[in-house]
């Protein structure tokens, strides 16, 4: 039995029309990073993040999940019927829900979702598919303190102990449409390294390229199809 992790990035969501956070459109192009995707820019003008990730969270309406992320929740299906003989988490950094939408269920979201908010009073994490501005109050504790349910830079990704596990345990770790850039997602590539395989599918050779034992370059709706056809196939 094969064990996968897969992790992906913003990449895998390009073609279905949400912006990567780099490269020449990247959302990071037209914010500062620490305006928006910080603790400390969300006490400076929690308004202004607000509208931000509402903006975000109104797109995933006209969105839909790409053959990349179907192909994955079929892999997921036929480990499921025991057409497979293996198992696959994928691990995402991507805030949206086309993998759920696309039928995947063992996933994992390490920087939080769009669809969710969190209280700071209570501890809530209500499913949300509505703005929230700094007046909203919490559904549980009815305090105006709610912010989006997205790990910003210089906090802890959620869920870390699960994927560490899973990295020390799997066969084959694959990353898909991530720059390797951001930590600590970009190192699992050295964790895994030293006992799977590791393939990397993006665009263009990321920055953590060197690490991995296999790089397929090109759309992830044309190279992730074919991998998990492949895989099917024995
Ligand atoms: N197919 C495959 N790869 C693609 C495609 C595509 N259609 N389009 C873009 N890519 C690649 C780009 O070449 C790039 O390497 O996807 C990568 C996207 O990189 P980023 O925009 O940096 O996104 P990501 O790696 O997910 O960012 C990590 O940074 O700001 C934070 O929290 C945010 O989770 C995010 C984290």
């Amino acid at each position: 039995m094969q064990r996968i992790v897969v992790l992906t990035g913003a990449g895998i969501s390009q073609e279905s029309g949400l912006q990567t956070f780099r490269g020449e459109d990247g959302l990071w192009n037209h914010e500062r990073i620490s305006d928006i995707c910080t603790p400390e820019g969300f006490a400076r003008d929690p308004l202004r993040v607000d509208r931000f990730y509402n903006g975000l969270r109104a797109g995933l309406a006209h969105v839909h999940p790409n053959a990349a992320h179907k192909a994955l929740a079929r892999l997921e299906e036929c480990s499921n019927a025991g057409t497979w003989d293996g198992e696959l988490l994928i691990v995402t950094q991507n805030i949206d829900d086309l993998h759920e939408r696309a039928g995947s269920r063992n996933i994992i979201h390490m920087h939080g979702e769009l669809m969710r908010v969190r209280c700071t009073s209570c501890g809530a994490t209500p499913p949300w598919h509505t703005d929230c501005l700094p007046q909203t109050p919490c559904p549980t504790c009815h305090r105006p303190t709610l912010r989006p349910d997205v790990v910003w830079f210089g906090e802890i990704p959620y869920h870390m102990d699960r994927i560490d596990r899973a990295l020390r345990q799997c066969d084959l770790f694959v990353a898909i449409g991530t720059s390797g850039v951001v930590y600590p997602a970009a190192g699992f590539v050295q964790l895994a390294g030293t006992h799977a395989d590791t393939m990397e599918f993006n665009m263009e050779p990321s920055a953590g390229n060197a690490l991995f034992d296999q790089a397929i370059l090109g759309p992830a709706t044309k190279t992730v199809p074919l991998w998990v056809r492949d895989l099917l196939n024995g």
